[in-house]
């Protein structure tokens, strides 16, 4: 965690400019042509924040991967007063919601995790707490260094049961190795196909990228999770709720401890699931994840967005 002193501010007035775009996106898939589903994108406008890129260069970044797709785990992006300041709002937060991992564990049984609402997510969204904001300079850094537009998913793509939305949160006090094994999903999928279209930004005519594609190729758009950790006081991340990555197999390889304020970007198609828990039964505690779900799309058909950030990321430790 780093002291405010460590750290170059930006001035006042350089707030991220968030873009909301209810026209880009194409739907593909009739199933998802309902009442709930929106359309809408928020972009990040480029914007080279320096506290952004001095956080950048002050954090650790580890690298990992799960069948050659990506994780980064961020440490130390935070400074201390963020660090509490997230934790007073993820403790008096509102989550009125059970969420599940998918449609399928949810008819299994899996304990559901409390996520918040419509309208206590769209607060969230629009009038975030500081840290949040910092990943809004973050990610327009990141659209400015990567050639890319970077956007949200959109912001609800629902069918008659279940939708799958850009920002997501969960809490969770405790989880079982039954609930972490039906938990077990996907973000979406690339190469099964996505629901809908997504605008190719170097064609010189309105033209949308088949919905199958390699996430993150050569010129294809590139689809990552990014999920913040805040927790309680009293939580150690030796007692688990993190998240496991697994093989498409259903084995997992890799683990990610949840520790309050570190961040992970992930390619959203690893599967994975909410780590079991291990908190003495006396114990009472909490962790919340914040979720967004984030289309990097290239500004040029050379690029592939998964190798740009990768290289960035190398260059800049
Ligand atoms: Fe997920």
């Amino acid at each position: 965690m780093h002291d405010e002193a460590q750290l170059v501010h930006d001035s006042e007035s350089e707030s991220p400019k968030i873009r909301k775009d209810n026209e880009s996106i194409k739907l593909m898939n009739e199933k998802y042509n309902t009442p709930k589903t929106s359309l809408l994108l928020f972009h990040f406008d480029p914007h080279p924040f320096i506290s952004s890129k001095s956080r950048l260069k002050e954090c650790s970044i580890q690298h990992s991967s799960v069948e050659n797709k990506d994780i980064y785990l961020f440490r130390d992006f935070y400074m201390k007063d963020e660090s509490r300041d997230m934790q007073d709002y993820s403790r008096n937060a509102t989550f009125s919601r059970s969420s599940y991992g998918s449609q399928e564990s949810k008819e299994k049984g899996e304990e559901p995790a409390r996520s918040m609402d419509n309208k206590e997510k769209w607060v969230f969204f629009a009038k975030p707490p500081q840290p949040i904001k910092e990943i809004y300079k973050f990610l327009s850094l990141l659209s400015l260094e990567l050639n890319a537009d970077i956007s949200t998913l959109p912001w609800d793509i629902c069918d008659e049961k279940l939708c799958a939305s850009a920002v997501a949160t969960n809490r969770v006090e405790r989880s079982s190795k039954e609930s972490m094994e039906m938990g077990k999903h996907e973000d979406f999928n690339t190469e099964k196909g996505l629901p809908f279209g997504i605008p190719i930004l170097y064609s010189k005519e309105q033209a949308y990228y088949p919905c199958n594609f390699i996430n993150g190729s050569e010129g294809n758009p590139w689809l990552v999770s990014f999920m913040l950790y805040a927790t309680a006081e009293n939580f150690k991340s030796s007692y688990g709720l993190g998240t496991v990555f697994c093989k498409k197999n259903g084995e997992i390889t890799t683990r990610v401890p949840c520790e309050h304020m570190n961040f992970v970007i992930f390619e959203g198609d690893i599967l994975h699931s909410i780590e079991e828990s291990t908190i003495p039964a006396d114990i009472h505690t909490w962790r919340v994840s914040y979720v967004f779900k984030l289309l990097i799309n290239p500004k040029v058909p050379n690029k592939s967005m998964k190798e740009e950030l990768r290289k960035l990321l190398g260059d800049s430790q």
